[in-house]
Order: structure tokens, then C-alpha cells, then sequence
């Protein structure tokens, strides 16, 4: 599968260790921004050689290297901006983010979602509209290291619509599942949106923040199925469209911990203040905890 991926790079920056890539290709499944800004770390899958392509310079990656794509505009930075960046980009590669999932109906990534321990997925319902119980056989929930488990049940909570859970059959290995936020997300507070590709090789981050519910429902407008409900909260997204990437079931990150899940993913457009909604999750903290612990059972 992933031989036939047609990355094209173009190298931006090679400095050390860390190579800010400009990105003009498209990824499996999920389409790559353009101008996205990449960082290589590690590559995790043998036998794929994505190619970076500058000018006169054209050279495999380095198979030991995997790839986190960061989402952002890509700018021109000097060297001593490198370096103060480096520190920052290093203290991200201990960034652990092996609860998120894909949600896969058939062998389809669909959504993603996110491990709350190892026995339990947490998923925007906006996923499972079409989903009946008759189906269960076919859902799967794809994990880091290539691990793909089955699902012994799916759960609509009577109390929050916004939210549907999957209990595993058995627990992936080698992974962190996430904590809930501790403290509602404020205004001031900056968060992240996660994005993974749909094999979950690549990672995209964006920083976000509240935003009113106004550019929510400019952003929503022409999708009947979404509503704003009061345990939701509206982040924006970029300005540009190609830079959207999320997906039902994205990850809002604040301190390290789980704030929000994209409730329906992105619809950006051209020209305007583009938002996503997020499920919030601080509100469900309780209920949460109280389905970690059933799913231990
Ligand atoms: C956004 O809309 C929801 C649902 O109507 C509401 O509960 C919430 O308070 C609104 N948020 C803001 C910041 O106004």
C-alpha cells in the first residue's frame, strides 16, 4: 500500500536533523495541504521512499526516518530562527500521539478517534450516522504500529448525542491513551487540532483558538446534518481551505490533554473566517470517566 505513494517534496531547509519540507504532493487518502510545512523524524514503515526534490538536490529519505507533518503556512525563516525553532521541534518529538485512531468500516478510514484507555475509542456520532449494529463485523479501529482491532460494541450515550463510544475486543499495545482536560478551554488559551493521515504515518498540528459560534455557523451553513449544540465550541481553522485538514473525530489538544473532538470535521472556504466545531469534552469529563471504568469490565 504504501509504495504507491506519490510524495513530492520539495526541500525547503535541511538543518541537522530536521528537514522543514515544503510539501506539493498528495498523501493516502487524505489530501496534503500545499505549502504545508513538514518535519521528518522517523520513518516508520520500510520500503517507502518518499522523494525530496530541490532544484539540483534529489535524494530518497532516509528509511530510519518517520514524517510529522505539521500544518501551517510555510514561511521562509532564517538560521537563528532554525535553531530557536529546533529547540521547540525537539520538544515536540517526545509528543506521544498514539491514542489517536482511525475509524475503519470495511477497509475505509472514515474518522478518526481517540484512545481513552486501552478498551475504549472516543468518536464524533457524526461518524456512525449510518452505522447499525448489523455492521459491527466490518468496523475496525486502525492503531499505531499497524495494529487494527475489532469492535465488541458501539455505544450512543443517551445524555450526549455529540459523542459515540467503541469498546475493543482486546488492547493495542505500545500505546498512551489521553486524558480528558482538567479546565474548560478559554478564550486566551491557545489549543491544537490534531490531523492524521488515514494509515496514521503522518500527524498534522495546527494552533487554534475559541472562536464565536458566528463563524461556526458561516462555515456550517450549507450542511443540514450539523447543528451547534451547547456542548460544542467553535475553534478556528485556517484561512485558506487547502490548509484544512480535519477530519470527524479529530483531536483538540490543550496542554497535552484532550479538550475537544471534531464533531464534523472541516468545511472550509475560500475568503472567509473558517471554524470547526468541537465536541466538549471538559463538559463529559464525568461521564467519560465513569465509561473508562465500565470499559475496564
Ligand atoms: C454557541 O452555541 C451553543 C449552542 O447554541 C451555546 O450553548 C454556546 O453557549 C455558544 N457559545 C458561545 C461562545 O456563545
Amino acid at each position: 500500500m504504501y509504495s504507491s505513494h506519490a510524495f513530492l517534496w520539495t526541500l525547503a531547509l535541511l538543518f541537522g536533523q530536521q528537514i522543514v519540507l515544503l510539501e506539493a504532493g498528495y498523501g493516502l487518502g487524505v489530501p496534503l495541504c500545499q505549502g504545508c510545512r513538514v518535519r521528518y523524524v522517523k520513518y516508520p514503515l520500510a520500503g517507502a521512499i518518499p522523494i525530496i526534490n530541490m532544484e539540483r538536490y534529489k535524494k530518497p529519505v532516509p528509511k530510519s526516518i518517520t514524517i510529522e507533518r505539521v500544518i501551517n503556512h510555510y514561511k521562509k525563516i532564517d538560521e537563528n530562527q532554525i535553531k530557536r525553532r529546533t529547540t521547540t521541534v525537539r520538544s515536540r518529538i517526545s509528543s506521544d500521539y498514539s491514542f489517536i485512531v482511525k475509524i475503519q468500516f470495511g477497509s475505509v478510514s472514515q474518522c478518526s478517534g481517540a484512545l481513552l484507555s486501552l478498551k475504549l475509542v472516543l468518536s464524533s456520532s457524526s461518524c456512525f450516522r449510518s452505522f447499525s449494529a448489523s455492521k459491527l463485523d466490518k468496523l475496525h479501529v486502525l492503531i499505531s504500529h499497524g495494529q487494527r482491532l475489532a469492535v465488541a460494541s458501539v455505544q450512543q450515550p443517551a445524555s450526549y448525542d455529540e459523542i459515540t463510544l467503541l469498546i475493543l475486543k482486546s488492547s493495542p499495545i505500545n500505546v498512551k491513551p489521553v486524558t480528558i482536560c482538567n479546565t474548560p478551554l478559554q478564550p486566551s488559551m491557545i489549543a491544537i487540532m490534531l490531523m492524521a493521515s488515514d494509515d496514521l504515518s503522518f500527524y498534522g498540528r495546527r494552533s487554534t483558538q475559541l472562536i464565536s459560534n458566528r463563524s461556526c455557523k458561516t462555515s456550517y451553513v450549507e450542511d443540514e446534518q450539523a447543528f451547534i449544540t451547547s456542548n460544542m465550541q467553535c475553534l478556528r481553522n485556517s484561512l485558506n481551505p487547502d490548509h484544512c485538514g480535519t477530519i470527524k473525530g479529530d483531536a483538540l489538544l490543550q496542554g497535552g490533554k484532550l479538550c475537544g473532538l471534531s464533531a464534523y470535521g472541516s468545511r472550509c472556504r475560500a475568503r472567509t473566517t473558517n471554524a470547526d466545531l468541537y465536541v466538549n469534552l471538559y463538559k463529559m469529563k464525568q461521564f467519560l470517566t465513569d465509561a473508562i471504568q465500565k470499559a475496564q469490565n
